[in-house]
């Protein structure tokens, strides 16, 4: 309860995103923490058609983004007023639903499997992986593609650090490395975990991490 309270906290004090980026576009995926700044959607590769989940996806922008492009879309968020607000700026979508959940009961209930998860500065920062990592290695499917970002850990603090804005709620503040060795015990393969560089004079990047299930579902 106290993570829903304060996860309600924060999306009052949130901003709706903008109505158009710099492309003129009315949606688009924004993996970084900076407008207009680093890869789109094709980090999840082929998505047409396919099943993807966000966890943590606030306001559902990014998630909308795939719909449009005709993959099926779930998101989760554990702040009920999270899918209120999306679903009145996106429930008009075709192939787009959001649910309020906390993410790890989501995955121990889910019913279908997913082509595709991803979290941006989302649930997967926010939840222990050692409990979150297992779940979604089972609701992907085979080929299947898992993806996330966050900011990479300051030098001064440790694993687990503490979220500003919602000082209820921990933060897994893992570095590349620590992520891949995570990945690699929960049985997920071909891990990459880059930095991308911040835009102008910004100094912080953003850590993105990506893992696949592999096609004969060995691993
Ligand atoms: C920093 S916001 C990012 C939202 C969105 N991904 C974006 O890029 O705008 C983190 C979101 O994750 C949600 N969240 C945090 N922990 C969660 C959990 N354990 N399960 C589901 N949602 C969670 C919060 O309610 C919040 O909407």
């Amino acid at each position: 309860m106290e993570a829903v309270t304060a996860w309600e906290r924060y999306a009052q004090n949130r901003q709706p995103r903008r109505a158009v980026n710099a492309a003129g576009a009315r949606t688009w995926l924004n993996w970084t923490q900076y407008p207009d700044h680093g890869p789109d959607e094709s980090v999840l590769g082929e998505i047409q058609g396919r099943r993807v989940l966000e966890l943590g996806c606030g306001t559902g922008c990014n998630l909308a983004h795939l719909a449009a492009q005709g993959a099926v879309c779930v998101g989760v968020d554990i702040a009920p007023s999270q899918r209120e607000k999306a679903e009145a700026r996106w429930g008009h979508f075709p192939g787009l639903s959001f649910v309020t959940a906390e993410a790890t009961e989501f995955l121990k209930g889910c019913p279908g499997m997913f082509d595709a998860v991803f979290s941006i500065f989302g649930a997967v920062w926010f939840t222990n992986p050692q409990q979150l990592l297992p779940l979604v290695r089972q609701q992907l499917m085979p080929g299947g593609v898992f993806a996330f970002s966050h900011k990479p850990p300051a030098e001064e603090q440790g694993p687990v650090g503490i979220l500003r804005e919602a000082r209820a709620v921990s933060r897994w503040d893992y570095s590349g490395d620590e992520w891949a060795t995570l990945l690699d015990s929960a049985g997920f393969a071909n891990i990459t975990a880059k930095v991308i560089p911040p835009p102008g004079r910004e100094s912080l990047g953003t850590l993105l991490v990506r893992a696949e299930t592999l096609t004969d579902g060995t691993k």
